[in-house]
């Protein structure tokens, strides 16, 4: 069983996305389902299908809809932060985004997600470096024998005030007395 995150977006075409979950859970596969407002308009007039507002309505809505089915769904709500796929540690085994909007393409594209970083995000701190932005990861040095997590936090602190030019004392520099 794979788990697979389907997330349905605004654009034509939810035909597509809901032949593909009945799909996917047919085939036995563990579903994480997501959408977001606009998917739920386009359902509407393309379907005159009301995709519910409730994660749990919308469970059972699929499987009076489609039956028995061997795979799993889970619904989750566009706001759910706490959703596997709102982060980057909980991937799945893949994602699916179908239908997919030019603006949900658009913000996939501008690398919204965590590290590890991609070659969106190196690019877009290149682009952000070349426009005079000073791009500073919080990579701690450990030479200082950090002792809890506030001297890590102190060490980062510490550089960008020396970037900015406010003078600091959470941290000497190397050399100092
Ligand atoms: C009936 C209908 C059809 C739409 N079709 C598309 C489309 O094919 N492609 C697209 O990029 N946006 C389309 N839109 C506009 C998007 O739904 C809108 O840009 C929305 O804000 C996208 O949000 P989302 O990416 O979070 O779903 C359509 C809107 C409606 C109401």
């Amino acid at each position: 069983m794979k788990t697979i995150t389907l997330a349905l977006t605004g654009a034509s075409g939810l035909p597509y996305g809901l032949r593909l979950l009945e799909c996917l859970l047919r085939s036995g596969q563990r579903v994480h389902l997501v959408y977001s407002q606009a998917a739920q308009i386009v359902a509407k007039q393309e379907l005159d299908f009301t995709l519910p507002n409730r994660p749990q309505d919308a469970e059972q809505l699929f499987a009076e809809r489609f039956g028995k089915f061997s795979g799993e769904l889970k619904v989750f709500g566009i706001q759910d932060w706490y959703a596997p796929m709102a982060s980057g540690s909980n991937p799945g085994d893949a994602m699916v985004v179908c239908p997919c909007t030019m603006g949900t393409l658009g913000k996939i594209a501008g690398g919204i997600g965590e590290m590890p970083f991609s070659a969106i995000h190196l690019e877009n701190m290149l682009k952000l470096s070349h426009a005079g932005a000073v791009i500073m990861p919080p990579n701690p040095g450990f030479y200082h024998h950090p002792q809890s997590v506030q001297d890590i936090v102190d060490f980062v602190v510490a550089r960008i005030l020396d970037h900015l030019g406010v003078k600091q004392t959470l941290m000497k520099k190397w050399g100092e007395e």
